[in-house]
C-alpha cells in the first residue's frame, strides 16, 4: 500500500471519529440534557461530558490535518490549491481551522471561562447558543464530508 493511501485511510478514520463525535453531542447528548437535567445545571453537566470528547476530537483534528497536508504536499496539492474546481479542499482547510481555533486556542483561554460567566446570568439562554453552535459547526462539517467525497470521486461543482 503506497503511502498516499495510507494517508487517505488515517484521514477518513480520524474524520469519521472526530465528525461523528460531533454528531453524537450535537443530536444525542445536547437533546438529553435539555430533557433531564435542570437549566441551571444543563451547561456544567454538558461541560463535564464534553470535555472528555474534547480530547477525541483533539488527536482525530490533528490526524486529520496532518494526513490531509500529507496527502496535499506528495500529490502535487499546493497547485491543486490554486486550481479551477478546488473549493472542496478549500472547503476542508476551512472547516479544520474553524475546529482548530475552536479545541486549542478558543476553548481552553476563553471560552470556557466566559460559558460559566454566562451560565451563571442567563443558564437557559447560554444552552441554547452552546446547541445552536453545535448544529452549525455539524451542518458545516456534513457539507464538507459530502463534497469531499463526491469531488474526490470525480464530481465538480457547476459542471
Ligand atoms: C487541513 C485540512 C485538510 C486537508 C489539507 C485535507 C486534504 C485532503 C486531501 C488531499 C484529500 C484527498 C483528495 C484526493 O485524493 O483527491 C482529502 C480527502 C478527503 N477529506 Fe480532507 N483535508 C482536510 C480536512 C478535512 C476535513 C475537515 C474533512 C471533513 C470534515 C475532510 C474530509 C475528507 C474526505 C471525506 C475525503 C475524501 C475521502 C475519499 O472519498 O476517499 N478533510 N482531504
Amino acid at each position: 500500500m503506497d503511502s498516499y493511501i495510507v494517508a487517505r485511510v488515517v484521514h477518513v478514520l480520524s474524520v469519521v471519529l472526530w465528525i461523528g463525535g460531533v454528531a453524537m453531542v450535537t443530536l444525542v447528548l445536547l437533546p438529553a440534557i435539555k430533557r433531564m437535567i435542570s437549566p441551571q445545571e444543563r451547561v456544567t453537566f454538558f461541560e463535564n461530558i464534553e470535555s472528555r470528547f474534547a480530547w477525541q476530537a483533539r488527536v482525530t483534528t490533528l490526524l486529520a490535518g496532518a494526513s490531509g497536508f500529507y496527502m496535499l504536499m506528495i500529490g502535487g496539492g499546493w497547485q491543486r490549491l490554486s486550481m479551477p474546481g478546488s473549493g472542496w479542499l478549500h472547503l476542508m482547510i476551512f472547516t479544520w481551522a474553524i475546529f482548530t481555533v475552536m479545541l486549542f486556542l478558543l476553548e481552553p483561554l476563553v471560552l470556557h471561562r466566559v460559558i460559566k460567566r454566562k451560565a451563571e446570568q442567563d443558564p437557559e439562554g447560554t444552552f441554547r447558543k452552546i446547541t445552536i453552535l453545535h448544529y452549525v459547526l455539524l451542518a458545516v462539517s456534513l457539507v464538507t464530508v459530502g463534497w469531499a467525497v463526491a469531488a474526490s470521486h470525480g464530481f465538480i461543482l457547476g459542471q
